[in-house]
C-alpha cells in the first residue's frame, strides 16, 4: 500500500495509473475508520482495479463552535484497516498542503445545501464540496464512493458533479449499522453508556415512520410529530431537526409521496448524530 502525502505525487501516480489503463476509485474519509467506511472500500474495490482512500480531517467543513480540534484520530489504526481491505494508495495530505496561504476558491452548491444539516451548519457543505472537488482533481478517480448515512452530502456531491460536468461516477452505499441498529459513526465512541442507549431513538424513529407509512399514514406532519415525541421520551436528547422531505430536492413535504426521505439530527448529550431512511411503498 502506497502512502502519499503530496498533491504533486498523487497527481503523477494518478496519471501513470490512467495511462496504464487502470480504473481508479476514490473513497474520501476523515479517518477513525469503522465498518461503514470499510464497506465503502469493498464496494469501490469491486468497481475498479486501483482503490485510493483519502484520509484528511478537513477543517473547512467544521463550524467555529464544532469539534474539529476534538475530532477523533488514529492514523496507525486507519492504515492497518485500509491495508486489510486492500486499499492500494492512501492520500493523506497536511492542512497546509491542501490549503496553502492565498487559497481563496470555494465550490458552493445552492439549493440542496439549504435544508436539513445546512440550517444548523450553514458553512458545512461549502467545506465538503470544496475539499471533495479538490480531491477529485488530485486523485483523478473514475468513480467515487460515499455513504447514504450522510444522505444530504451524497445529494450535494452528486449535484456538484452533474452541474460542473465532472467525469466521475458517484456511488452511494447503504448505511452500515451496529447490531442494535445504531448507524456507525466515528463520533459514537464519545457516547456514555446511558447516552448510547438513548441514541437508539434515531433508528427507532425511522422504524416508526416506516411502520406508519406502510400502514397508510400520508400526513407528513403526523409522522413527524410521532417521531418527535418518541425522541423526547429518551433522556439526554435534543432535536436539531426531524425532516420529511422530497428525496431529490430535500424540500419538506406535507403529504407523503411514493418515495420520501425521513432525515434526523439529534444531539445526544454533546454528540450530534444523524440518520435517515427513504420510505417507499412495500
Ligand atoms: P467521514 O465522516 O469520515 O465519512 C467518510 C464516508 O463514510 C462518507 O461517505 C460517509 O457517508 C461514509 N459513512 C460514514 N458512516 C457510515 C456508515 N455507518 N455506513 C455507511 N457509510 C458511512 O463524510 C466525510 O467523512 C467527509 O465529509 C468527507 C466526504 C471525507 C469530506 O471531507
Amino acid at each position: 500500500m502506497e502512502i502519499i502525502e503530496s498533491i504533486e505525487n498523487m497527481q503523477r501516480r494518478a496519471d501513470e495509473l490512467r495511462s496504464a489503463g487502470h480504473t481508479i476509485s476514490l473513497v474520501p474519509t476523515m479517518g477513525f475508520l469503522h465498518e461503514g467506511h470499510l464497506e465503502l472500500m469493498r464496494v469501490a474495490k469491486k468497481h475498479s482495479d486501483k482503490l485510493v482512500m483519502s484520509l484528511f480531517v478537513n477543517p473547512t467543513q467544521f463550524g467555529p463552535t464544532e469539534d474539529y480540534g476534538q475530532y477523533p484520530r488514529d492514523t496507525e489504526g486507519d492504515l492497518e484497516k485500509a491495508l486489510g481491505v486492500g486499499v492500494d494508495m492512501v492520500f493523506m495530505p497536511s492542512v497546509e498542503e491542501m490549503y496553502p496561504e492565498g487559497s481563496q476558491t470555494k465550490v458552493h452548491v445552492e439549493r440542496v445545501t439549504q435544508h436539513l444539516c445546512g440550517i444548523s451548519r450553514p458553512t458545512h457543505f461549502d467545506g465538503v464540496t470544496t475539499v471533495v472537488a479538490k480531491l477529485f482533481n488530485i486523485v483523478k478517480p473514475h468513480l467515487a464512493v460515499f455513504g447514504q448515512k450522510d444522505f444530504q452530502q451524497l445529494t450535494v456531491i452528486s449535484r456538484m458533479v452533474m452541474d460542473l460536468n465532472m467525469d466521475i461516477k458517484i456511488l452511494g452505499v447503504p448505511t452500515v449499522r451496529e447490531p442494535d441498529g445504531l448507524a456507525m459513526s466515528s463520533r459514537n465512541n464519545y457516547l456514555s453508556d446511558d447516552e448510547r442507549k438513548s441514541a437508539l431513538c434515531l433508528k427507532k424513529s425511522l422504524d416508526l415512520a416506516n411502520k406508519m407509512f406502510q400502514e397508510g399514514e400520508r400526513g407528513a406532519g403526523i409522522i413527524r410529530d410521532a417521531i418527535e415525541s418518541l425522541i423526547r421520551d429518551h433522556p439526554f436528547t435534543d432535536i436539531d431537526y426531524v425532516s420529511i422531505c422530497d428525496s431529490t430536492s430535500l424540500e419538506d413535504i406535507g403529504i407523503m409521496r411514493d418515495e420520501s426521505l425521513v432525515a434526523l439530527a439529534v444531539r445526544v448529550g454533546k454528540i450530534r448524530l444523524i440518520d435517515n431512511r427513504v420510505l417507499r411503498k412495500n
